[in-house]
């Protein structure tokens, strides 16, 4: 069994880890009030940024190898975790390793776990209001977020994070209140 705290010591400056703590324990809350499995969602948030402080060349070589692809590498570091943790680590449940790989772009197939994770990562990020009120509609404001900084600083996106935007309005989860101000 993998100590995963001494995993990421290894592989994250102390701010980053405070960072993953965070996001763990903001998933693991969001998990429990949304009737998801808040130990996976702990996990997923602990480990999330495992690749985060791996330099783009290294990023792009790991993903090259396991056949990844993404229009952004800034994006990479999501789905090289997943693959490092399972090929390396022995992470093997494919639902958290698909709530790591999602957490920088969201999914169009992406599941209540994912949204947790990807919500409780911007909240940790300054957005604390994203943690209350409806999941999905706040899986759309934190994907506002995300795009509009983007947008704004004249900064790629990835496909894989507009398709993400499209196919959460096509089923429906603006919510009540739409997307408000975001
Ligand atoms: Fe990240
Ligand atoms: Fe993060």
């Amino acid at each position: 069994v993998t100590d995963w705290r001494a995993l990421l010591a290894e592989r994250l400056s102390p701010a980053r880890r405070a960072h993953s703590e965070r996001v763990a324990a903001i998933a693991a809350d969001l998990a429990r009030r949304h009737g998801v499995d808040a130990d996976k969602a702990a996990l997923a948030g602990l480990l999330h940024d495992l690749c985060r402080e791996l330099s783009e060349p290294e990023l792009e070589a790991v993903a090259a190898a396991a056949g990844i692809t993404a229009e952004v590498p800034a994006v990479l570091h999501g789905p090289v975790a997943a693959y490092l943790l399972q090929r390396d680590y022995g992470l093997a449940d494919p639902e958290v390793l698909a709530a790591i790989d999602r957490h920088t772009t969201g999914d169009p197939e992406m599941t209540p776990l994912d949204a947790v994770v990807f919500v409780a990562d911007l909240a940790a990020h300054g957005f604390p209001d994203l943690a209350q009120g409806d999941l999905w509609p706040a899986v759309l404001r934190a994907l506002a977020i995300q795009l509009g900084y983007l947008l704004e600083r004249r900064r790629p996106i990835d496909g894989r994070a507009i398709r993400t935007w499209n196919a959460l309005l096509a089923r429906g989860m603006l919510g009540a209140g739409g997307v408000g101000r975001g």
